[in-house]
C-alpha cells in the first residue's frame, strides 16, 4: 500500500525522488519522507505527516543538501497513527542507516523485545523500525549492507518490501521483497528501485522485476540480484508499454475524470489484435491451457475486480459452457475450497499485487489448479506467479478508485470466455459471432455514453445532501449495480448498496421510503430472457413506495418512462455489452457527487490503490 522509491546516479536525486513519490502517492498518502546519502554530508532525512505536499513545503522551508543517492516513501498507516515519528524513513539507533518499508512485519513485537534487551529502543509505533535496527546491527557485524539486509529478512515474518541506504555507502541502495512489489528501472549511469514502474517511467522504460524472496543491490553502474540465501538470480527484463504522459492528468481536473473518459480507449486496447468479428480469439499467452482438461472456472478477486469477474463468470457459462463461479479472494483460501487439476482459477486484479488475491492464486496453484491472471500491471507479482496472464492494457490507473480497469477487466474476461468457447463442443458459433461483433463496436458506444456527463453533474448537484443511495440490477446489470454503489461509497462517502433486483422483495424493499434515491440498471426490452419486464415491475414496486427512480435504460424504452424520475439512455447493445455502457453514468455519478461535496476524487480517505496487506 505504501509507495517506495530509491535512486542511485549522478544527478541531485531529491527532485527525482519527489517526482517518483508524486506518481506513487495513490498508494498511500498519510505521510511521506526521504533519506539522502552523499559523500560530502551525513545521512539527511525529512519526513512529515500529511500528503506529499506537506513534505515538499518542509523541504522548501528547510532544504537538504544535494545528494546523488536516496530513498523515499509515501505511507498508508497500518501500525500507529499517521504522524511525523511514524512516517518513513526510520533510522537505526546509530543514525547512519535509513530504511523504508511497504507491508506488515508480523513478528515486530518479539523482535522489538529482543532489541530492547540489548538496549536498543524503538521510538515509533511502527512494525518497520525493528528492521532498521536489525539491518544496522548486522551491518556492524558484517560491514556489508547487502549481507546485512539478507540476514535481517531471514528473521522477518509477514510481507515486506524494504529499501536501505547507509551513510558509509553513497552510491548504493539495497532492497528486498517478500509478498510485496519491487521493480528496478535501468538507466544510463543511474538506476532506480520502486514499488511501481510509474515512479521512474519518465526516466526509463526498461525495467526488471524482482521475484519473491530476493535481494537487490543497485549502484550507478549495475544491479545485482540474489535470493535471500545469496544465490545469484538473473532477473527478467521488460519494457514498460506506456510512457510518462499516460500517467499525467493531461488537462483533466482529476485522474478520475481522465480515467473515466479513457474507458473506450482502454477497452479498444484490451481487444486490439485479439478478436475478430467471426469470433476468433488470438491469445497465444493461453496456449499453456491446451494441455489442461478444464472442467470448472473459479474467479478470485476483490472489490471492483470481483464485480468484473461476476460478469466474466456469466460470460464463461454462456459462451464456453463451463461452470464458473466467483469468490472474494480473502474468503476463498480460508474455507478450504475444492480445487484440482481440472479447475482453472482466474485472478482478476488491476494492480496484480492485491495480497488477498495473490494468496488465493498461490493456494490454487498448490492444489494443482491451472492459474490465469487478468491484470493491468506488467511485472506485478500475480502475473509472475500465474501460469498465464491476459494483460488488459488499459494504461496506468492512478485514481485510487477503479474505473477504466473495470471495463477492461470485463472485456478480458469475455476474451477468455470466447477463447475457451472455441474448444467447447456445445458452444454456439452464432452467439460467438454476435458478441464478438458487438464487442468490437463497444468502444464507440462507450464514447457516446460519455456524453451524459453534464446531465449527471447536474443531478449530482441536487443530490449532494443525500445520505443513502440504492442500486438495483439483474443478470449482468447486478454487478454493475454493485460497482455503482462501491464508487459512491469510496468517492462521496455516502452510504450506498447494490442489490440484485430480484432480491428486493426478500428484504431490501424495507429500506424504501419517500425520497429514497434508487438507480436501476434496466436490461434491454429486446432481452430474450424477459428480464426487462421483471425489472420494470421492480421499478413500479419501489416507485409505489415513494422512491425517486433513476433508470439507466435502452434509448426509446417506453416501458420505464412512466415510472422513472430520470432516464439515462443507453444505446441499444448486446446484453453483454450493456454493462460496459451502463457503468459509465454510475462512475460519473460517484465522481460528480464527490466533487459536489468538495472531496478529493483521486485520493479518497482511508483508501490505497494497491492493497498489499491481508
Ligand atoms: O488491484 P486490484 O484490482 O486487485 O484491486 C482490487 C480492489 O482492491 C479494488 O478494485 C478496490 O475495490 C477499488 N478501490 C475499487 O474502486
Amino acid at each position: 500500500m505504501c509507495g517506495i522509491v530509491g535512486y542511485v546516479g549522478v544527478r541531485p536525486c531529491l527532485p527525482v525522488l519527489v517526482a517518483g513519490l508524486r506518481r506513487l502517492e495513490y498508494r498511500g498518502y498519510d505521510s511521506a519522507g526521504v533519506a539522502l546519502v552523499d559523500p560530502n554530508s551525513a545521512l539527511q532525512t525529512a519526513k512529515k505527516a500529511g500528503k506529499l505536499q506537506v513534505l515538499v513545503d518542509e523541504l522548501e522551508a528547510n532544504p537538504l543538501q544535494d545528494a546523488v543517492t536516496g530513498i523515499a516513501h509515501t505511507r498508508w498507516a497500518t501500525h500507529g497513527p499517521p504522524n511525523d515519528i511514524n512516517a518513513h524513513p526510520h533510522l537505526a539507533d546509530d543514525g547512519k542507516l535509513a530504511l523504508i518499508h511497504n507491508g506488515i512485519i508480523e513478528n515486530d513485537r518479539e523482535l522489538a523485545a529482543e532489541l530492547e534487551k540489548e538496549g536498543i529502543r524503538c521510538v515509533s509505533d511502527t512494525d518497520t523500525e525493528v528492521a532498521a535496527h536489525l539491518v544496522a546491527k548486522a551491518y556492524r557485524e558484517t560491514g556489508d549492507l547487502t549481507e546485512a539486509l539478507r540476514q535481517t529478512v531471514l528473521r522477518l515474518r509477514g510481507a515486506f518490501t524494504l529499501l536501505v541506504t547507509h551513510q558509509d555507502h553513497p552510491g548504493l541502495v539495497v532492497g528486498a521483497r517478500r509478498n510485496s512489489p519491487l521493480v528496478v528501472g535501468l538507466g544510463e549511469g543511474e538506476n532506480f528501485l520502486a514499488s511501481d514502474v510509474a515512479a521512474f517511467v519518465e526516466h526509463t522504460r526498461t525495467a526488471l522485476s524482482i521475484g519473491q524472496d530476493q535481494v537487490v543491490t543497485i549502484t550507478p553502474e549495475g544491479v545485482t540480484v540474489t535470493t535471500f540465501d545469496g544465490t545469484p538470480v538473473e532477473p527478467e527484463t521488460f519494457t514498460v508499454d506506456w510512457d510518462a504522459s499516460a500517467a499525467e492528468k493531461g488537462g483533466w481536473g482529476s485522474f478520475m475524470a481522465k480515467e473515466i473518459s479513457e474507458q473506450p480507449e482502454a477497452v479498444a486496447n484490451t481487444l486490439r489484435g485479439r478478436l475478430t468479428e467471426d469470433g476468433t480469439v488470438t491469445l497465444p499467452e493461453l496456449d499453456v491451457l491446451r494441455e489442461r482438461d478444464i472442467r470448472r472456472v473459479v474467479f478470485v478477486a476483490c472489490g471492483t475486480a470481483a464485480y468484473a469477474a461476476m460478469i466474466g463468470a456469466y460470460a464463461l457459462e454462456k459462451f464456453a459452457k463451463i461452470p464458473a463461479s466467483v469468490e472474494l479472494s480473502h474468503e476463498f483460501r480460508y474455507r478450504e475450497p475444492l480445487v484440482d487439476s481440472h479447475t482453472l482459477v482466474v485472478s482478476v486484479s488491476q494492480s496484480g499485487e492485491t495480497m488477498d488475491t495473490l494468496m488465493a492464486v498461490r493456494h490454487a496453484a498448490e492444489n494443482g489448479a491451472a492459474t490465469v491472471a487478468i491484470c493491468n500491471t506488467q511485472g506485478a507479482t500475480i502475473p509472475r506467479e500465474s501460469d498465464a496472464t491476459i494483460y488488459t492494457h488499459a494504461g496506468p490507473e492512478v485514481a485510487v478508485a477503479s474505473t477504466k480497469a473495470f471495463t477492461a477487466q470485463v472485456v478480458a474476461c469475455y476474451l477468455l470466455a470466447l477463447y475457451l468457447a472455441a474448444e467447447a463442443a456445445d458452444s454456439s458459433v452464432k452467439e460467438r459471432v454476435e458478441i464478438s461483433t458487438a464487442l468490437l463496436a463497444a468502444p464507440d458506444q462507450m464514447s457516446e455514453m460519455l456524453g451524459v456527463g453534464e446531465r449527471i453533474a447536474e443531478m449530482a448537484k441536487w443530490m449532494a445532501d443525500t445520505h443513502s443511495v440504492l442500486y438495483l440490477g439483474r443478470h449482468v446489470g447486478f454487478p454493475v449495480a454493485l460497482e455503482g454503489a462501491l464508487k459512491l461509497k469510496e468517492l462521496a462517502y455516502i452510504h450506498a448498496e447494490g442489490f440484485a433486483a430480484g432480491e428486493l422483495k426478500h428484504g431490501p424493499i424495507a429500506l424504501i421510503e419517500p425520497g429514497q434515491i434508487v438507480f436501476v440498471v434496466v436490461p434491454s426490452p429486446r432481452d430474450p430472457a424477459s428480464l426487462h419486464a421483471k425489472v420494470v415491475s421492480n421499478i413500479q414496486e419501489i416507485r409505489a413506495r415513494g422512491a425517486r427512480v433513476i433508470a439507466i435504460a435502452e434509448r426509446g424504452d417506453a416501458a420505464v418512462l412512466p415510472f422513472a424520475d430520470e432516464v439515462i439512455a443507453v444505446p441499444p447493445a448486446h446484453p453483454f455489452v450493456e454493462p460496459l455502457l451502463a457503468v459509465i453514468p454510475l462512475h460519473l455519478f460517484g465522481m460528480e457527487l464527490a466533487m459536489a461535496k468538495g472531496l478529493d476524487v483521486d485520493q479518497p480517505r482511508n483508501l490505497a490503490k494497491s492493497v498489499t496487506v491481508e
